[in-house]
């Protein structure tokens, strides 16, 4: 695979996700949205998040190609929060194939998907991801965005039995 846009040049497409795109898009999100990525996120890689957004968003859909092969894609939605007259976008996936990072293709996606959202009338973009997914955080932050909050994620296993601390009487 040749270097998808030398000396500037040769640049990737960025356009509308379509039908076919499918399977590809989702193997490269499989290379890169693994069990260990997803674990504290509540959102997991599978077809039916592909299909949902997809279908609900297909104008936030997008992938940028080059030589009919697909190197990165971004998914994104919109959202209304009650009491709030802004309207929010939200970028759900961001994804370029591993041995294509560094090499500006998830700048393109992100302008592009910036683009469609200001044309939704979006006043706020918002993501996330892991606090240890540092490329990430620091693509987000070269893009402008900030003011990080933290969240806690906590699990309560339901298939164990946990014995009830015996009350202690005065
Ligand atoms: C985040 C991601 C989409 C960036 O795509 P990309 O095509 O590599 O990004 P670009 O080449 O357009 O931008 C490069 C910038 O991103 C940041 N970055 C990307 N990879 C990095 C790395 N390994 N370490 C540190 N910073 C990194 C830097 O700010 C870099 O700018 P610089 O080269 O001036 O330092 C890509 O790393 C990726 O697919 N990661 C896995 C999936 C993911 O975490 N998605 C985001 C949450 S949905």
């Amino acid at each position: 695979m040749t270097d998808p846009h030398p000396n500037g040049e040769d640049l990737p497409r960025v356009r509308e996700m379509i039908i076919d795109d499918l399977p590809e898009v989702f193997h490269i999100g499989e290379q890169l949205f693994t069990a260990e990525y997803s674990q504290s996120l509540y959102r997991t890689w599978d077809e039916y998040e592909i299909t949902t957004l997809f279908n609900s968003d297909n104008e936030l859909c997008i992938v940028a190609e080059h030589e009919d092969r697909i190197l990165g894609f971004a998914l994104g939605t919109t959202v209304k929060k009650h009491n709030s007259p802004w309207k929010y976008g939200y970028l759900v996936w961001l994804g370029v194939r591993r041995d294509l990072q560094k090499m500006q293709v998830g700048e393109r996606l992100f302008k592009e998907l910036k683009r469609r959202f200001k044309e939704q009338g979006v006043r706020m973009i918002i993501i996330d991801t892991a606090a240890s997914n540092t490329p990430a955080i620091r693509f987000f932050q070269k893009h402008g965005f900030g003011d990080i909050q933290e969240h806690v994620y906590m699990t309560l296993n339901l298939s164990r039995r946990h014995k009830k601390k015996p009350v202690k009487k005065p």
